[in-house]
């Protein structure tokens, strides 16, 4: 549990590396979108916090990586992201067969949240790679998917 707030705490500071990268480059609605990304993932990161005093244990707090600020394209941004859910999915996965050998049934169930959230967070970014493939180097689609990622609201997910 431990491993896994760690993972999502690397995953919010990778999501701000991202955000940077997009306002150097006057993406103003993709960082938007990024640093609400970044702030879903802390909040994943205080899931675990919270479980882990909820059922007695004790928090350990490990040091993060440095994230990248740096990044060839907005497409480039968007498959690393990718990426990344996808490595978040498979720790998700094997933490769940782990309490499930343990017959640990409270964490399962608890867990049962995130193995539905990853569904929804690889599908949201591959929807975007997808949109960034087909705008390719046309200014004013990215102008455009700017102003739309730029419009995500406080509660949305
Ligand atoms: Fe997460
Ligand atoms: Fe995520």
């Amino acid at each position: 549990m431990n491993d896994q707030l760690k993972v999502e705490l690397q995953s919010a500071y990778a999501y701000l590396g991202m955000a940077a990268y997009c306002e150097t480059i006057s993406l103003g609605g993709f960082a938007t979108w990024l640093r609400r990304q970044a702030e879903e993932e802390y909040d994943h990161a205080m899931r675990f916090y919270n479980f882990v005093n909820d059922r007695q244990g004790e928090v350990e707090l490990s040091a993060l990586e440095a994230p990248a600020t740096k990044y060839k394209s907005p497409l480039a941004v968007f498959e690393k992201a990718f990426e990344q859910e996808q490595s978040v999915t498979a720790a998700i996965d094997k933490l769940y067969e782990l309490v499930n050998d343990e017959k640990d049934f409270a964490s399962q169930a608890w867990l049962d949240w995130f193995v539905t959230e990853q569904v929804e967070e690889e599908k949201t970014v591959a929807l975007i790679v997808d949109k960034l493939k087909m705008i390719g180097d046309r200014g004013e689609a990215l102008f455009i998917l700017d102003k739309e990622l730029g419009s995500r609201s406080e509660t949305e997910s």
